[in-house]
């Protein structure tokens, strides 16, 4: 964490064993650190351009897989284009990934700090790139696209948690926060990443537009069935609500800690967002950039959840050498 960590208690940099800005120095100038966070832009644009692709309905436009009828380069039209690149920039972030993950493991003090998150990473890749091939090969089972969509996110949540370590550096923990805190920001992510998995499964199975009121769903009743697609659709709805609620008694919770209050509003924003989003959605009959951007808002969600939760159980603050004690 950084200076607002610092300050929210009550220390400053010059309470540092290292000395002042020591860490700061020694994590800021880490290329690695930066390399991380391209990686983890990069992939949620890809996981918006996955989104693209299932919505203009170019899942299958290549129906074999690794290759793409037949061949490294196909002749193009626009949604073998949106599959074929999706397929491309996926492997290039997956080379980038792998070189960078390959100089942490060989750099004793970067291994030792997020070591365990590059392998972790490496096998959700592995595991979304054959997500992926069995998406296709599968003919888009729900499972496949929901599982890929779920790889994707924590594959995305590990990129940014080691560019986290990277940046923290040497600095000590200063360890967890309160309990409630823990509790309360590991239950929105937990609930978040329900949610995700619903909203996966809705558009997976087309249950989209099953409902076509708001905030009613069919013919004038809230919550007409619990069972089948309008079963699906009604508890998407309701998992949003409580998403909602989770997040207001969260943000009130962590106000008065400065490094949790901002990822905390953020979150209260873009859950805001992703309501009217969702709304939208029901109401236009799901046009394709809203479509696009409440799955790219979703994943924005999870992330920030992910990181609310992390920074709630590890609190890194002060610069210390390896040999010194921090209280
Ligand atoms: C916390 C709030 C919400 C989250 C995290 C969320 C998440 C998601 C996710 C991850 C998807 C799948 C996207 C994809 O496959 O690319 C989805 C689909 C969908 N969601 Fe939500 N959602 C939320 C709220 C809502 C609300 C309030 C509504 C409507 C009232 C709604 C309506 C829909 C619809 C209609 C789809 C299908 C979209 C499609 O077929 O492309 N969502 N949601």
């Amino acid at each position: 964490m950084d200076e607002g960590d610092r300050a929210a208690r009550g220390l400053s940099p010059a309470d540092s064993p290292a000395g002042p800005h020591a860490a700061d120095q020694a994590v800021r100038g880490d290329p690695l650190v930066s390399a991380f966070w391209a990686i983890g832009a990069a992939t949620l644009l890809l996981m918006a351009f996955g989104a693209t692709v299932r919505v203009h309905g170019a899942g299958l436009a290549c129906p074999d897989w690794p290759l793409c009828f037949g061949q490294l380069v196909p002749q193009m039209d626009f949604r073998i284009f949106l599959e074929w690149g999706h397929r491309l920039v996926a492997g290039l972030i997956s080379v980038v990934f792998l070189v960078a993950g390959v100089l942490v493991l060989r750099d004793p003090r970067r291994r030792a700090l997020a070591g365990g998150l590059v392998i972790a990473a490496a096998v959700t890749l592995l595991a979304q790139i054959v997500l992926g091939g069995l998406t296709v090969l599968h003919l888009l089972a729900q499972w496949t696209v929901t599982s890929h969509l779920l790889a994707a996110n924590v594959f995305l949540a590990f990129v940014l948690l080691i560019g986290r370590r990277l940046r923290q550096g040497g600095r000590a923990a200063l360890g967890p926060g309160p309990v409630a805190v823990r509790v309360s920001t590991g239950l929105l992510a937990f609930a978040t990443l329900v949610q995700l998995v619903l909203g996966g499964v809705v558009s997976s199975s087309y249950a989209g537009l099953v409902c076509t009121e708001w905030p009613t769903c069919f013919g004038g009743v809230w919550f007409p069935t619990f069972a089948g697609l309008i079963g699906l659709q009604v508890l998407h709805r309701l998992g949003a609500y409580a998403v909602v609620l989770i997040a207001i008694a969260n943000a009130a919770l962590v106000w008065n800690d400065t490094a949790l209050r901002r990822p905390a509003a953020l979150f209260l924003v873009l859950v805001v967002v992703q309501v009217v989003l969702g709304v939208a959605n029901v109401i236009l009959s799901l046009p394709v950039e809203l479509a696009v951007l409440h799955s790219l808002v979703a994943d924005g969600l999870f992330q920030t959840a992910i990181w609310l939760a992390v920074g709630a159980s590890t609190s890194t603050l002060i610069a210390a050498p390896a040999d010194s004690k921090v209280a």
